[in-house]
């Protein structure tokens, strides 16, 4: 079996412990590969090397231009592997060979994006209310920050965080899901290709408690960027609490998908359908409440059923396959589980609700597509993150119903809307309480738009421009150009 070591100061380690761990496919349930099972030992290597790099040495020394040149060239190489890295991806992960290879594809924006923004950071020249000072303000890298990823995206949502921590100048500790280690430390490889120097980005693998957490406790470490559940972001966000470390979280939601009856219901289906199966509906942005206005919503179902009913399941790698298996064995419970509340809490489920056992699915764990109606929202499975392919239907009479209902979580990442008057998707979404807003479409994302939560969605936004401030800190600088002296003992 193939064996994957650590990535510290540029050199392939095996941990300190020389312990391994397998990861498996999640279509066949079998182990292809083993990986190193780093510890605390191995966090303090990593934050050191990449706190050396920070301080001294070629990256210390490098322009931003320079700095910029070398994102490029990553996301070049990136360009060039996108397949071997997406082929990867799927092995890890389970997810569609043709989202996994979008992804690949469109990674190389970021650090296009991020390599050319990494000159145009400017501070400010402050006109003061004082005379005979000079004071300008530097926007300057925090130093190491630590990575912490799922398994969903792994090199995605990987490349949101460090194309912009990269172009400000600061190096990285990055550690990987447990379950998706591989396509990290094959990145991590072209990242030597492309010339960045040794230390600026380490990858630790192994499990949360034992490098995740070592991570958020290192002393060097300056700030923790993590994606994953609220539950481990919560912990990590206390953690960096009592070490008054920066921190940004993307913790998932429980996402409203909106149709009014004047919408164009076609489009709206195929944007239910997305919003929710799309990714075995493991993804932050799931689309997993459905609000239908009550006019609409005995046609709109089953118009939904009908649609879902055509999705073939099966192997990840081939081009007709529209819903891959749930990655890992915690997830398929998981999902299982709320299927189950679901039922107790008296949804009436129409349609899948069990396992998929078609030929296709081999020994792989499916879910069929899940769809619950007469769903009330308070319930359970309203208000909690599934992570599967389970939908809640929920009718609404109104708009404001639609806001009382879409405001009624504690998440608030996403929200679709789905209407013919702009009037109204002007209302809505400066009404709704999510950080992205979709108007008559679903799951867009880009490198240029700001994404990140409200409420406990999270901390912090990625993408876009302003991204790269949660890489720096502003310092004002105060020069005597000729103030008078004054007394030493008030305040100037
Ligand atoms: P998780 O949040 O526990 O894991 C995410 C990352 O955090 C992994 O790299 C993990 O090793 C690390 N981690 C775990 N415990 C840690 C700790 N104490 N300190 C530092 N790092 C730690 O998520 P998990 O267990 O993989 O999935 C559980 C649920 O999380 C899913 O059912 C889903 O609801 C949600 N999730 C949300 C994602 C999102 O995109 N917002 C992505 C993946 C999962
Ligand atoms: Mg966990």
């Amino acid at each position: 079996m193939q064996r994957y070591p650590l990535y510290i100061d540029g050199a392939q380690v095996p941990s300190a412990s020389e312990r391994w761990f397998e990861t498996e496919n999640p279509f066949t349930c079998q182990p292809w590969a083993e990986v190193a099972r780093g510890d605390s030992d191995d966090v303090d290597r990593a934050a050191r090397a990449a706190h050396r790099a920070f301080s001294e040495g070629a990256w210390a020394g490098m322009s931003a231009s320079q700095r910029g040149q070398l994102l490029h060239r990553l996301g070049d190489l990136v360009a060039r592997d996108a397949r071997r890295l997406a082929e990867i991806e799927v092995r890890d992960n389970g997810k569609l060979f043709a989202e996994m290879f979008g992804q690949l594809n469109y990674i190389p924006q970021w650090f296009y994006y991020f390599g050319g923004l990494a000159d145009k950071v400017q501070g400010a020249v402050i006109p003061l209310d004082k005379k005979g000072y000079f004071n300008f303000t530097r926007h300057e890298p925090l130093g190491v920050v630590g990575i912490i990823t799922p398994w969903n995206s792994p090199l995605l949502l990987l490349s949101w965080k460090l194309a912009p921590a990269l172009a400000a100048g600061c190096t990285v500790v990055i550690k990987p899901s447990e379950f998706t280690s591989a396509s990290t430390l094959e990145f991590a490889r072209l990242a030597e290709e492309a010339g960045i120097p040794a230390g600026v980005i380490n990858v630790v693998t192994g499990f949360g408690a034992e490098v995740g957490a070592a991570l958020v406790e290192h002393p060097l470490v300056r700030k923790i960027t993590f994606t994953g559940s609220d539950s481990t972001g919560r912990a990590i966000g206390a953690a960096a609490a009592r070490h008054l470390k920066h921190v940004s979280l993307e913790l998932g939601g429980k996402s409203p998908n909106i149709v009014f009856a004047d919408a164009n219901i076609d489009d709206a289906v195929n944007g239910a359908v997305s919003g929710i199966f799309a990714a075995t509906g493991q993804t932050c942005i799931a689309g997993s409440r459905l609000l239908l206005q009550e006019d609409i919503h005995d046609a709109f179902v089953d118009k939904l059923l009908a649609l879902a009913g055509t999705a073939n399941m099966g192997d990840p790698m081939l081009g007709t396959t529209q819903v891959g298996p749930v990655t890992t064995p915690q997830q398929f419970d998981k999902i299982l589980g709320y299927i189950d509340i679901a039922t107790k809490e008296g949804a009436t489920l129409r349609s899948g609700g069990k396992r998929a056992t078609r030929p296709e699915c081999g020994t792989g764990r499916f879910v069929e597509p899940t769809v619950f109606v007469d769903v009330d929202n308070r319930m359970r499975i309203a208000q909690e993150e599934v992570f599967g392919p389970v939908l809640s239907v929920i009718r609404f009479k109104d708009e404001a119903d639609a806001i009382a209902i879409a405001n009624d979580s504690r998440f608030g990442l996403g929200a679709g809307v789905w209407t013919g008057d702009i009037a109204r998707a002007m209302r809505m979404s400066e009404r709704i309480q999510a950080g992205t807003v979709w108007v008559n479409t679903y799951r867009a994302v880009s490198y240029m738009s700001p994404f990140g939560g409200y409420k406990d969605s999270g901390l912090g936004r990625e993408n876009g421009a302003e991204a790269i401030l949660q890489y720096l800190q502003t310092k004002s600088v105060w020069i005597n150009s000729g103030a008078p002296s004054a007394n030493p003992f008030v305040m100037r």
